[in-house]
């Protein structure tokens, strides 16, 4: 590879010490940004794209996916629209569908949901075992997760599965299956919640991967108030995701501590449940991320684009704010960001944020403004996507 230089940028919005720039140019250099400054001083490089006065962002960093599935539930989802409320339950019926796939079958699917994400402008994807829910099977989706994606999370605590003892499957988590993962994943999740995993039974999947050296997820908090948050927090989890039901203390020890608020508008739709308090953590000074939660039970969508646009109609963010929560903190959740020359806290190139030294991660808007992910909801804005300085 060589350098290639992005100029003729209307604004550049990099998330990161630059601010925003208009008028603005970037150089990248083996993936990762070389220079960032005005058009007019633009260096010569070796190759060019002159992006017309559209608007740049970060790539979105998707921190919270579950690609692995086979089947849908549509019929559970209309049914959802006419009024049942969503249950955990249902996830079982997606375990059967997965664990009938073949492995083709399975990767052909992670491809195209991957590719579906990139075109727009998902640059970082976090993914999730489990529906596969036995040995053999969430193993053999770890392996073919860790194949695509960069931050592979095992949920193998995503529900008891069907005839399974919760105290048994349990064990058999923290055991043989994480075994089974455990070079192919770097991160480990429980699903925290009534008709999941109760609070002893979480804390115990997440200290097993803690001491084989995995980084902690929460799902919590997301059908009631409940343990999820406090959890997170207590085993001193990287990020806890959906947080709909909050309790004032809840949204005190999110702000004291570490542990990132990750809000999945599109799910909080999807399941006609309350929006997450995005602006009431915001406010309180929480570190905030927004995911797209991509699964077939409660967010059928990969589209980041939809997500921001909702968190700022609906959840009353400002446009910087719900960009750097689908970029820079949705990195922060996944230590990916940048913490020095561009570096992230491992010393790799940072994503999801445009600074000298990360990985050359680009979202090219079909419009001037970036505000146009919001004024105009819904329309094709997604121009091109750039990773590692490479088109996709
Ligand atoms: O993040 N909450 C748990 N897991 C998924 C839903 C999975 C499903 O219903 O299939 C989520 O929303």
């Amino acid at each position: 590879m060589s350098s290639t230089l992005f100029h003729n940028i209307g604004e550049l919005r990099t998330v990161g010490p630059h601010g925003t720039i208009h008028n603005a140019a970037l150089v990248a250099d083996n993936g990762t940004i070389a220079w960032i400054g005005s058009h007019e001083h633009a260096p010569d490089c070796d190759h060019a794209h002159d992006l017309g006065g559209r608007a740049v962002l970060p790539g979105w960093v998707d921190s919270h996916t579950h690609m692995l599935f086979d089947g849908n539930r549509a019929h559970e989802f209309e049914a959802r629209m006419a009024g049942q409320n969503y249950a955990a339950g249902g996830i079982n019926i997606t375990v059967d569908a997965t664990r009938a796939a073949t492995t083709a079958r399975l990767e052909q699917l992670l491809i195209d949901r991957i590719r579906a994400a990139r075109h727009q402008g998902t640059t970082t994807i976090e993914t999730k075992t489990g529906y596969g829910l036995d040995v053999e099977s969430e193993a053999h989706a770890a392996q073919l997760a860790h194949r695509y994606v960069d931050d592979v999370t095992f949920l193998g605590a995503h529900v008891v599965p069907r005839g399974a003892n919760a105290e048994d499957y349990v064990t058999l988590v923290c055991t043989d299956m994480l075994d089974a993962v455990i070079d192919h994943v770097h991160w480990i999740d429980v699903f925290c919640e009534r008709g999941a995993f109760n609070e002893d039974q979480a804390r115990q999947v997440l200290q097993a991967g803690k001491d084989r050296g995995l980084g902690l997820r929460v799902h919590g908090n997301q059908l009631g108030e409940g343990p999820g948050v406090k959890l997170a927090v207590e085993m001193g989890a990287r990020s806890v995701d959906h947080v709909n039901y909050l309790s004032a203390d809840d949204i005190e020890l999110l702000a004291a501590h570490d542990t990132v608020a990750t809000v999945l508008p599109a799910c909080d739709l999807s399941t006609r449940a309350p929006l997450a308090p995005a602006r009431t953590l915001l406010d309180a000074g929480a570190t905030v991320a927004i995911a797209s939660n991509l699964n077939p039970g409660t967010s059928y969508t990969s589209s980041m684009n939809f997500c921001v646009a909702t968190a700022v109609l609906q959840m009353h963010l400002s446009l910087d704010e719900a960009i750097c929560a689908a970029t820079h903190a949705g990195a922060v959740s996944l230590n990916r960001h940048a913490v020095h020359n561009g570096l992230d806290p491992r010393g790799r190139p940072a994503v999801g944020s445009l600074v000298e030294g990360a990985e050359a991660n680009l979202h090219v808007l079909d419009t001037p403004h970036a505000i146009d992910l919001a004024y105009r909801p819904g329309m094709p804005l997604s121009w091109a996507t750039f990773i590692r300085g490479e088109k996709v």
